[in-house]
């Protein structure tokens, strides 16, 4: 550090800070992003000192016309940190004083820590990315929404353990990838009642003695209130923990998406062909069309949730209350949203562009005897107990293995054969358009049961994403 860097701290050492320490402190290379809620916290920190009486009128507007002039220089790059600037905060009171002069630029840091700083720099930032990536994730929904219209009525096969189950809906199954997405969103709008909290005026750890407001900065700032306490504000990352965590959740949504779109581009699944946009070649092999953008999806995951990880195992075992250590929460969740940045546009193309087979869906969906239930459940209605009605489909299926044959292929004769309760009006729920329409309580796969899971999908999706819009403050 050189002599005439502006150091936060330092009167009391006699040495300079060894180069290896600097090294290792500077955190200006992944936190000047928090540049702008710096600023922010500063002009309202600024007018808390005025509110106390520690700065005249002239004072506070010269301060708030040297912060936007700095603000503006730092948006075009002609304020940078320096090697010297141990973090955004020395780096800005450094652009600070240099416009201000040190008279009045010094007088900023009163009332103060970097501690109750940080801990509000992070949440501000947190729940202005919060919305803007709850926006991308519902460009996703959307996509996913475009192609459940696309699908009309179409009947695929549903599957549990990868194996034919029932048939279903084409669009019931894609709209079981939204509905996570969903809660995902308004897991985060929840958490806003959390992050909403200013630990703004907690000072070091113990609250300032200069009479400032918590309540009036966390409003200047959009927060709902300030702090209980002044520990737990400076002290706790939970907040942020609980937002890692919820994205780690979105993105392991969205790799379960990725996975199916993986399978389902295969030769042998063939449900779908993606775009030549959102496809990738091989070098050598020259046939290849590979699902990259899916593959990604599925593999930046780990990332994402590692992240989470992360941030909850540096927390673990720290005594209260600010430790030099919760600096390395930022990195993991910085990268998280940059992750996410990338991801989902890419993620949301795939989807919307994506050609469905729906021909071929319709041609497997009652293959691998996925009306057997079907069957069972046609004798239940005619006073058949489930117990027997569940044997007897299993014996239908059994004769259709011997056979090589599925079950609408079996003759009124074989079924009688099976069991005389089994008269040939069991073929009207041998269709597949007939299974589905017969599931057509809330939430199943019948059409008009799906049209209306649709509404409720769309009608969600338009409140979040007024939330997702809304502004948090004024930077
Ligand atoms: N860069 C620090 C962080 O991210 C800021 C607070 C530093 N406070 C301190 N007492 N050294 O947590």
């Amino acid at each position: 550090m050189t002599k005439d860097s502006v150091a936060l701290w330092g009167g009391r050492f006699s040495g300079e800070p060894a180069d290896a320490l600097a090294e290792l402190s500077r955190s200006t290379h992944f936190d000047w992003r928090l540049a702008s809620v710096d600023i922010a916290g500063s002009k309202a920190h600024a007018r808390a000192l005025a509110k106390a009486g520690l700065l005249r009128d002239d004072e506070l507007s010269a301060m708030i016309d040297a912060l936007e002039v700095l603000k503006c220089d730092v948006t075009s790059g002609v304020f940078v940190p320096s090697p010297d600037d141990e973090d955004v905060h020395t780096a800005l009171e450094r652009g600070l004083l240099e416009r201000a002069g040190s008279q009045l630029g010094g007088k900023l840091r009163a009332g103060r820590s970097r501690n109750d700083q940080i801990a509000m720099e992070i949440l501000l930032y947190l729940r202005i990315e919060a919305r803007r990536i709850a926006s991308l994730l519902l460009d996703v929904v959307q996509a996913i929404l475009y192609q459940a219209k696309q699908a009309g009525y179409a009947i695929m096969p549903g599957r549990t353990h990868l194996q034919h189950a029932q048939p279903v809906l084409v669009a019931h199954h894609l709209m079981a990838h939204a509905w996570p997405l969903v809660r995902s969103i308004e897991r985060l709008q929840d958490w806003d009642k959390r992050a909403g909290i200013s630990p703004y005026g907690s000072g070091a750890l113990a609250g300032n003695t200069l009479g400032l407001e918590p309540q009036f900065v966390a409003k200047e700032l959009g927060f709902v209130d300030s702090a209980n306490n002044s520990i737990d504000a400076t002290a706790s990352r939970d907040v942020v923990a609980e937002f890692a965590c919820v994205i780690g959740i979105a993105a392991t949504s969205l790799s379960r998406l990725c996975e199916e779109i993986v399978v389902w581009n295969t030769k042998e699944f063939d449900y779908v062909t993606l775009d030549d946009a959102y496809s990738t070649g091989s070098s050598i092999m020259p046939q290849k069309k590979n699902p990259d953008v899916a593959e990604l999806g599925r593999g930046k995951t780990g990332r994402v949730v590692g992240a989470a990880v992360s941030i909850l195992m540096m927390l673990k075992g720290l005594p209260l209350a600010y430790n030099r250590d919760l600096q390395e929460d930022k990195e993991p969740i910085f990268d998280q949203i940059d992750t996410l940045d990338v991801l989902l546009p890419a993620i949301a193309g795939m989807v919307t562009t994506m050609v469905v087979h729906y021909e071929r869906m319709q041609e497997l969906a009652p293959q691998g005897f996925s009306l057997a239930t079907d069957i069972a459940e046609w004798l239940v209605k005619h006073g058949t107990p489930f117990r027997e009605a569940h044997e007897i489909a299993g014996a239908c299926v059994r004769v259709c293995e011997q056979r090589g044959c599925e079950l609408s292929e079996l003759s009124d004769n074989d079924f009688s054969a099976i069991d005389a309760r089994l008269t040939s009006s069991v073929r009207e729920v041998l269709t597949i358009e007939g299974s589905v329409r017969a599931r057509d309580g809330k939430g199943g796969t019948a059409p008009h049961q799906v049209d209306n899971q649709r509404r409720l999908l769309e009608q969600q999706s338009s409140l979040l994403r007024k939330w997702a819009t809304q502004e948090v403050a004024v930077l």
